[in-house]
């Protein structure tokens, strides 16, 4: 067990899912989710609503850090399923749907800079554990194993190589229709992402000791859902 352990109760079984970005986590997630009756929480998306949220005040650059903290620590942020949108798992930060704003390379940048604010994720912690206790949840990020839901009732920890992840990104810019940057660009962005995530003082991106490490690099979707759904299973 980690040495942050907390004790959280829960309201039934929690799944942490971690991994740096590009592994089949999101989707992976989003499918076991819908197959298993549990709730998805993306806690991504809460770091890239305030990246978002801070880019969009006047002069961002200026003092990122304080305005970043002054929205983490004001901003109500929630999740709502709205079957007739895609994706169907929605966020809103005061009552304004961002879903389709937090995915541009901007945010996704931002996003990685706020989350290594301390206050910042002090401010996320108590939301993310509400979200998680009220039980069946699947949560995925990158300290949901260690610092969020040290107890959860099965974590796993997805991995990639990062030329096998850059592939996979790049894919997914020429078919949002962006324009796509070349494969050196995407891999070198997925670099310095990776190295922010795992290098930040606070709940940097690792593996939880009791963790199920998967390597997704030679793996279909289909086989990532099958290996993760049988291991909860067997573990729930
Ligand atoms: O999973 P993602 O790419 O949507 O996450 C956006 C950023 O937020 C990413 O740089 C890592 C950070 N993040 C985090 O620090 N902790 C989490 N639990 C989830 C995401």
């Amino acid at each position: 067990m980690e040495k942050s352990f907390v004790k959280v109760p829960k309201m039934g079984p929690v799944i942490a899912i971690d991994g740096p970005a590009g592994t089949g986590k999101s989707t992976a997630t989003r499918r076991l989710a819908d197959q298993l009756g549990f709730v998805h929480v993306d806690t991504g998306a809460l770091y890239r609503a305030i990246g978002f949220l801070v880019l969009e005040k006047e002069r961002p650059e200026v003092d990122l850090v304080a305005s970043a903290v002054d929205v983490a620590r004001s901003v109500h942020l929630e999740f709502q399923r709205s079957p007739e949108k895609n994706p169907a798992n929605r966020i809103f930060a005061n009552g304004r749907d961002l879903t389709d704003l937090i995915r541009t390379p901007q945010v996704t940048m931002t996003a990685s800079r706020v989350s290594s604010i301390p206050e910042v994720r002090a401010a996320l912690l108590g939301l993310q554990r509400r979200l998680g206790c009220q039980g069946r949840a699947i949560l995925e990020g990158r300290d949901i194993g260690t610092v969020v839901f040290p107890d959860a009732d099965v974590k796993f920890f997805l991995n990639a190589s990062v030329d096998e992840r850059a592939k996979r990104r790049l894919i997914e810019l020429e078919a949002a229709g962006s324009d796509a940057p070349s494969f050196e660009e995407v891999k070198a962005q997925i670099v310095e992402r990776d190295r922010g995530d795992s290098t930040r003082a606070v709940a940097p991106l690792r593996k939880a000791q009791d963790a199920i490490e998967l390597d997704t690099s030679q793996l279909t979707l289909d086989q990532v859902v099958a290996t993760m759904e049988k291991m909860i299973v067997e573990r729930l």
